[in-house]
């Protein structure tokens, strides 16, 4: 790793991890429980098709995950999800993308859902019950640290969840361990174009609202190759867009936006 992006590392896990992960999870349970609310996002099914759902797939999944889906990209074209395959959605929130995974896993092939969030796995738990997805499941878990057995899973997929992880270097580690060689990583995430000043990347309030844990393109995707990953594919979704005034001050300024982005475990 370069010492440059060890130092940017470094000023992001200033910021007081437990206090961010409160804040993120009280942000995240009104996600579920309410998704009608006021955040700094959109979310919604108008905002899915915006970013490139197929509205074939979203007819397929219950409406109630697309109300709370909170995701910032697409990247189903990228993850390229083939019947049989074993896929884990890192911060699967209400299940949005499980249930769109399980659409191309098929019968044979499993989703699970890993979330640290209770509110979230309930929801997505009690949807994927009543709307008999047998092949998706979910586990309380961190994404960076699952606990899952090594080499166990073909594709890696995360929407909008990694710019919330302190450490985003020790998540890269932690999918590259869980997937086999070969296995792909399919993520959407928020990242900046300029490194953002310390007081926003020690401020948890706004890495809750996906703006202060926004890690620079350049040592993100370093970050990634560190991990073990060639990265095959970078694309940005312009069609992206925070709606708070201050997340909007984030973008104007530093250039914090949304990224789709394909890499495959060497
Ligand atoms: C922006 S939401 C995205 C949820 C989902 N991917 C979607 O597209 O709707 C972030 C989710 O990641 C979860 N999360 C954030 N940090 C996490 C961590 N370190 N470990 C596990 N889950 C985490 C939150 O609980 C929340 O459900």
């Amino acid at each position: 790793m370069s010492t440059n992006t060890a130092q940017i590392i470094e000023q992001y896990l200033a910021v007081d991890a437990l206090e961010v992960e409160t804040k993120v999870k009280a942000m995240y349970r009104d996600v579920a429980m309410n998704p009608d609310g006021e955040y700094h996002f959109e979310m919604g099914r108008d905002m899915a098709e915006r970013l490139g759902y197929r509205p074939d797939d979203l007819d397929q999944v219950p409406s109630s995950a697309i109300d709370s889906f909170a995701g910032v990209g697409y990247y189903f074209d990228l993850a390229d999800i083939k019947p049989g395959e074993d896929v884990v959605d890192l911060g699967s929130g209400s299940g949005m993308d499980t249930f769109v995974a399980s659409l191309y896993s098929g019968s044979t092939g499993t989703v699970t859902g890993v979330d640290m969030t209770d509110e979230q796995l309930d929801k997505a738990e009690s949807l994927r019950r009543a709307h008999g997805f047998e092949n998706v499941c979910y586990a309380k878990s961190y994404i960076q640290s699952t606990r899952f057995a090594e080499s166990l899973f073909d594709v890696v997929i995360s929407n909008g969840v990694i710019n919330l992880a302190v450490d985003k270097a020790e998540v890269f580690r932690e999918a590259s361990r869980i997937l086999k060689p070969g296995g792909r990583l399919a993520i959407a995430d928020i990242v900046s174009e300029k490194l953002l000043p310390e007081d926003v990347t020690c401020n948890s309030r706004l890495w809750a609202a996906c703006i202060g844990g926004a890690m620079p393109e350049t040592e993100y995707l370093e970050t990634i190759r560190d991990a073990g990953f060639e990265i095959e594919l970078v694309r940005d979704n312009s069609e992206y867009r925070f709606i708070s005034g201050g997340a909007q001050w984030g973008m104007d300024n530093y250039g914090v936006k949304s990224i789709s982005i394909l890499a495959v475990k060497k």
